[in-house]
């Protein structure tokens, strides 16, 4: 129902901004997928890579749950990490969330297949 809609906006790397709806309930990652957003995720959400890094813009940063300790520590390996970032694949859309804005970094690196950790910028 419209209820339960979730209005996103994604902001590609290329600085284009995506508008597009969710719901309750959806998970940011596969979201994504489904409108064709060019956000990896390699690691189908299981804690075990960075490609599905996002910033999470404005005071949405503050709405979402803490991060678990895996999630921070893969951060710490992120490029490009920022104060606001997150994996997406962690994200579950409540109504809160409603007017989300998360932007894609400039890169990702999954290093696990590309066999080196990247140093944290
Ligand atoms: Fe790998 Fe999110 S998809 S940690």
């Amino acid at each position: 129902s419209e209820d339960e809609v979730v209005n996103i906006v994604f902001i590609t790397k290329d600085g284009d901004r995506v508008p597009l709806k969710g719901k309750i309930g959806d998970n940011l990652l596969y979201l994504a997928h489904r409108y064709e957003i060019a956000m990896e995720g390699a690691c189908e959400a299981s804690l075990a890579c960075t490609t599905c890094h996002v910033y999470v813009h404005n005071n949405f940063y503050d709405k979402l749950p803490e991060p678990k300790e895996e999630e921070d520590d893969l951060l710490d390996m992120a490029p490009f990490l920022k104060e606001n970032s997150r994996l997406g694949c962690q994200i579950i859309l409540t109504k809160d969330l409603d007017g989300l804005e998360v932007e894609l970094p400039k890169a990702t690196r999954n290093f696990y297949v590309d066999g080196h950790v990247p140093k944290p910028h």
